[in-house]
């Protein structure tokens, strides 16, 4: 079939390879190259530390997707052998660390006790730590910690490096990337079209209109730090070894190490009326950070980014045809999990266009929210 993929941020890449791997021909049109929610995603990939109260149908999306993601790394060899030089996983900014996520105080780490009970029920592998075992396995953490629980198969991917990635394998397939903007789904060709356009799948017209997508912009500061070599003990490669996650006094914080020592600290969830950075936010996280990891003062901020999250009524993304006209794949509202998320939307998105008889969840169709479908 011909597809036309309507947005280039990671779903709309990722989306746009997999259809091409399948041996469809496939067009891209996006106002930009993963400039939206991508470029300030820090890409934790973490179906177990992400999970929260009363998100069930949302579990297992995560769970699949993070093993989307494990196949999608094992092929980037393969994938990347149409660029002059072949790339490893690492090379497109997969990492295996293990995730810890650190309670600041003990009504944080009896939080996160508590939360262990649904990770594990959920199928997660959660190990508990006391404060001085967290320390030994990241000796950068602060004294005042009280206990973190670390979670073996939470991992990372650098989200620019893979959309940089991704988008030149597009590239070199052949694939057409045209950089406009859409009004109308009506004047593109192809047989399918993938809206994947973020918060923007409103704005164009098309017959996805007739749909209440219900999204709202949840808007996120992210810094990007880096590390001097000077302050590293002799043998240390960086101040953390894997993403640290923590709760301090309720709030949740990110930390994540970059090769070439750089370090995202994320992030806000934001629904006022900022439209740019927050400097409350800002402030916040660095103290967060801070009281997690001390030697953050000794960093340097090269980059604080802020960027809106396609959020959604049941945090779910909205993904399938619009009924009545199965031409257009809505494909949106991923919100806190789009790094994640996008492997898993690739795939049942090819899927749909492929007819695939394995029916998409019913939690995640696009008309949930339209009235006369209620
Ligand atoms: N998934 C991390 C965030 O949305 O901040």
């Amino acid at each position: 079939m011909h597809v036309v993929v309507v947005g280039a941020g990671i779903i709309g890449l990722l989306t746009a390879l997999e259809l091409s791997e399948r041996g469809h021909r496939v067009d891209v049109v996006s106002t930009g190259i993963a400039e939206g929610a991508t470029h300030a995603a820090a890409g934790m990939l973490a179906p177990a530390a992400e999970v929260q109260v009363g998100q069930g149908p949302l579990w297992q999306l995560m769970r699949e997707a993070a093993a989307d993601h494990r196949a999608l790394a094992a092929r980037i060899p393969a994938l990347s052998r149409v660029l002059d030089h072949p790339l490893s996983a690492r090379d497109a900014g997969y990492r295996e660390d293990a995730t810890l996520v650190v309670g600041r105080d003990h009504a944080d780490v009896a939080g996160l006790r508590d939360l262990a009970v649904l990770q594990r029920a959920a199928g997660s592998e959660v190990d508990e730590l006391t404060a001085r075992e967290a320390r030994r396995l990241e000796p950068a953490l602060g004294p005042g910690i009280a206990g973190a629980v670390r979670i073996a198969a939470d991992h990372q991917v650098d989200p620019r490096l893979l959309a940089h990635t991704v988008h030149a394998v597009l590239g070199a397939r052949g694939v057409g990337i045209e950089l406009r903007s859409v009004e109308d789904l009506d004047a593109l060709p192809g047989d399918r079209i993938v809206l994947a356009a973020g918060l923007g799948a409103p704005g164009i017209a098309g017959p996805h209109r007739a749909l209440d997508l219900a999204l709202r912009p949840v808007r996120g500061d992210v810094l990007r730090l880096r590390v001097p070599r000077e302050i590293l003990a002799p043998g240390e490669e960086h101040l953390l070894t894997g993403t640290v996650r923590a709760v301090v006094r309720g709030r949740p914080v990110y930390l994540v190490p970059r090769d070439g020592l750089g370090l995202v600290l994320g992030a806000t969830s934001r629904e006022d009326a900022l439209a740019g950075t927050s400097a409350g936010g800002v402030l916040q996280l660095l103290q967060d950070a801070a009281e997690i990891l001390p030697a953050i003062r000794e960093t340097e901020l090269v980059e604080t980014t802020t960027r809106d999250r396609p959020g959604t009524p049941d945090d779910l993304p909205l993904l399938g045809p619009v009924p009545g006209d199965p031409r257009v794949i809505v494909s949106t509202g991923y919100h806190r999990h789009g790094i994640l998320l996008s492997a898993w939307a690739a795939r049942r998105t090819a899927d749909l266009v492929d007819g695939h008889p394995d029916p998409l969840p019913g939690a995640v169709r696009p008309e949930r929210f339209t009235k006369e479908d209620a």
